[in-house]
């Protein structure tokens, strides 16, 4: 059964809009958890667009599954990670215009720099996952880094997803991640995953744990929207 990572950026997303403490991603976390969600992903962006320090402090103490954080490969972000000590990093580009995490990491152009960047937090016993796109080069690389896990970045798969673009962005997932188990990698997904286009993503075998975030939290908004009306009606129906 392929594991269930749930990113909760988003709802800090709403959060920040207004700049207040509502919604909470800790509480977001826990009700994730409560129904079934393996592990939690958090971003904490060097901008802090979304989630905060406070935030990733918090859920450090409060998360029951496994935290994956989720950083751009700083000086500022290991203290930060070796302070937290989450169950794993995910070192991913970052870049301040994106909108979200474009690209996967570009690995083979920093492996030494990456090899001696991860040391200090492998050392600690935080397993490490470099987001990559689907380039066999690329999976060699993280192997050579001494990573313990590789992400495959399904954005482009999700975009083909429903065009003729589809089956080659697929087949770059599948040799993607046949190759790196071959290497020894333990091999996990996400991004632009959705209720329709991750089905074919679970037939590709042995990845261990897809990353979801957008997705789940648009779904929440709208599933959770005709109970939030009801409430409020409720306390105004009271006069
Ligand atoms: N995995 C990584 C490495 C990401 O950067 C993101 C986006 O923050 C996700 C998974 C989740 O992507 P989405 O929000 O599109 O499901």
């Amino acid at each position: 059964m392929t594991k269930l990572g749930v990113n909760i950026d988003h709802v800090a997303t709403i959060r920040q809009a207004r700049g207040g403490i509502e919604p909470d991603p800790v509480t977001a976390a826990a009700i994730a958890e409560l129904a079934g969600a393996d592990s939690i992903t958090v971003h904490l962006r060097e901008d802090r667009r979304h989630i905060n320090d406070r935030d990733v402090r918090v859920l450090s103490k409060t998360i029951k599954t496994r935290m994956n954080l989720e950083m751009a490969a700083t000086d500022e972000m290991r203290e930060i990670a070796l302070e937290v000590m989450p169950h794993s990093v995910c070192l991913v580009p970052e870049k301040r215009e994106e909108l979200t995490t474009e690209g996967g990491l570009d690995v083979l152009k920093q492996k030494d720099h990456l090899k001696q960047y991860i040391k200090p937090l492998q050392e600690k016993g935080i397993l490490i996952s470099l987001f990559i796109d689907p380039d066999l080069k690329q999976v060699e690389a993280v192997s050579e880094t001494g990573a313990e896990l590789i992400e495959l970045h399904t954005g482009l798969y999700s975009e083909c997803f429903d065009t003729k673009k589809e089956d080659d962005a697929f087949n770059e997932l599948l040799q993607g991640a046949g190759f790196a188990q071959e290497l020894g990698l333990m091999v996990n997904a996400g991004h632009g995953l959705n209720y329709r286009n991750v089905k074919r993503i679970l037939t590709i075998p042995g990845v261990y744990e897809l990353n979801i975030g957008h997705t789940i939290i648009s779904r929440a908004v709208l599933t959770g929207m005709e109970k939030a009306v009801r409430d409020m009606k409720d306390i105004l129906n009271v006069k």
